[in-house]
This record gives C-alpha cells, structure tokens and sequence, in this order.
C-alpha cells in the first residue's frame, strides 16, 4: 500500500504532471503558496488509495468527484493509479463552475487522458454525459469523492453516493454553516452554544457526526480521521464510508436521535423523499 511519502514521491518527480495541473512555481517543483492544497490533497489520496486498495486490484475502478474544481484530487488519483496499479479507471468530475469544468477537460486532453470526462452541473443532477469510451463505464460509480465542496455540497455528495450505490464514499467537508445558525434556538446544551466560537466549532462537529449517522443507516460502515493535521489545515476531517450489505437494524435510528436533541433541519435528508415517513 503507498503512503504519504510515496504518493509525494511519484508526483514531485513529475515536473511535467505538477506543470499541467497548476501547482507548479518558477523552478517547476510545488509552488510554496500551494503546499497547504498539495498536502490536503495527498493526505486524502492516501486514504482513498489505502481504502480502496482491493477495488483497486480489480478490473476497472469507477470514480465520482463532486464539486471538482480544478479536480487536483482526481488528476493526482489518476496519475498515481496509472503509475502504480494495472486496474483500469474512469474518473467522473463535476462542477457548477462551467470555466473549471472547461479547465479540468483542457488538462485531461493535455495530460493525454483518455479516462477522464468532466460535467458542468449540480452534484446532485450529475449524469454521465453517453461518451464515455466503452468498457470504461458500465453504469456504476464505485467511488464518490468531494474535497472542500462548499456546505451543503458535500451533503450532495454524500447522497448522491448513497443513491448510486457507490461502494465507498470519502468526503472531506468544507463550511458547516447550515447547523451553525440553527443551534441558537433550545437545545440541551445552549449554555454551551451561546458562545460563538464555541458553537462555530461545536456545529463542525453536530454536522459531521449528523453526515456520519446518516451514512451508517443508509448501510455504510463509518469511520473518520484527519488527512492532514489541523496545523496545516482545520478543515481536515474525512468521513470515510464503505457499503456494507443491507442496511443494518438501527436503519436511522442514531441519526434521528441526534437531530431530536438539537432540533436539527438538515440538508443531507431533503435528498431522499422516499425516506420521509421514517425520517419525520
Ligand atoms: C472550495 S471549492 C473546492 C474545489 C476542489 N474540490 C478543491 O478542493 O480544489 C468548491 C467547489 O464546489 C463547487 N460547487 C459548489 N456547489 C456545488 C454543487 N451543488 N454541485 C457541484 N459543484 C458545486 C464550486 O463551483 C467550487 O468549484
């Protein structure tokens, strides 16, 4: 399995992959102002390469990134898997940023990238667009991704994982501003809240484990753990989801819960009308 320092190695090593996916500086080596996102983004390589190491060994790996953005997580996955293991991938990326969505597709076909196909559009509405070459894609994603996708894009991500039934569902949150508002209201812990540092960082937490809860009772077995540490970047928690069969005796029970105590609305369940009954 590749950890840190081998994930870095292979790709500082290419000045010419650095150079195309615009981390570089003056002397080709990792630009210093964007070692904060080169790290975050190995950080998070390593896990999803550690997690989906059997998948991986397999015929042909399938990939989701929500929210894209300049897809740096996507282009180093595939540089690193191209490199490194003989499975064949599809990487999927999508962007409500038509420019990036433009952008990433420029660097794919720089890059030589056959594997790749970029879609402007909400996470949540994502199709794949039909061109994708054949074999590559046979109607499945097995991994759903998101890096930094903005508040409730990362829930997006998350439902669109569960909905299409991708086997792992790695996410590493941005903003948690939908919670934070809402916990001004009565709740049991309101003298602990009223403080607002105190309820910045009480609502990143209510909102990661009310994402991790969800996941748990749509079938996913949850774990969560920092890619990089808080010294380099504070939003560095991975909710790490893989599927499990069925979906388990507690259903929602845990995430119902924890909404009750906090009288939480919360974005992530508005994706799934089916569920209503059981989740009102
Ligand atoms: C903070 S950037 C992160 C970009 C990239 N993942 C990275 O780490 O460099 C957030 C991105 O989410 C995109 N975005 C926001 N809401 C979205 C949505 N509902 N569906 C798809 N993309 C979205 C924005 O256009 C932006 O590119």
């Amino acid at each position: 399995m590749l950890d840190k320092d081998t994930v870095t190695e292979i790709l500082t090593s290419s000045k010419n992959f650095i150079h195309h996916i615009g981390l570089d500086g003056p002397d080709g080596s990792v630009d210093r102002r964007k070692l904060k996102k080169f790290g975050e983004v190995v950080g998070f390589a390593e896990q999803i390469l550690k997690a989906a190491d059997t998948l991986l060994r397999g015929d042909n790996t399938v990939f989701l990134e929500c929210s894209c953005g300049k897809s740096y997580l996507s282009f180093v996955l595939n540089h690193i898997i191209s490199n490194t293991y003989k499975t064949r991938t599809f990487f999927f990326g999508v962007d409500i940023n038509k420019s990036l969505v433009e952008k990433c597709e420029q660097i794919s076909s720089a890059l030589g990238y056959k594997n790749m196909q970029f879609v402007h559009g909400r996470t949540i509405n994502f199709q794949p667009d039909g061109t994708v070459p054949e074999g590559l894609y046979q109607g499945k994603v097995d991994v759903v991704i998101a890096l930094h996708a903005c508040d409730t894009a990362t829930d997006e991500a998350i439902a669109k994982g569960i909905k299409l039934g991708a086997k792992y569902i790695m996410v590493v949150p941005c903003c948690q501003n939908q919670i934070r508002s809402q916990l001004r209201f009565s709740h049991p812990l309101i003298s602990l809240t009223e403080f607002g540092v105190l309820r910045y960082r009480f609502a990143d937490i209510l909102t990661e484990a009310l994402r991790s809860q969800f996941l748990v009772g749509a079938g996913y077995h949850v774990e969560l753990m920092e890619v990089v540490p808080p010294k380099l970047s504070p939003k560095n928690i991975l909710i790490s989801a893989r599927k499990t069969k069925g979906r388990g005796k507690r259903g929602m029970k845990q995430y119902l819960e924890l909404s009750k105590i906090f009288k939480t609305r919360f974005k992530l369940q508005d994706f799934f009308p089916e569920l209503s009954r059981e989740l009102n």
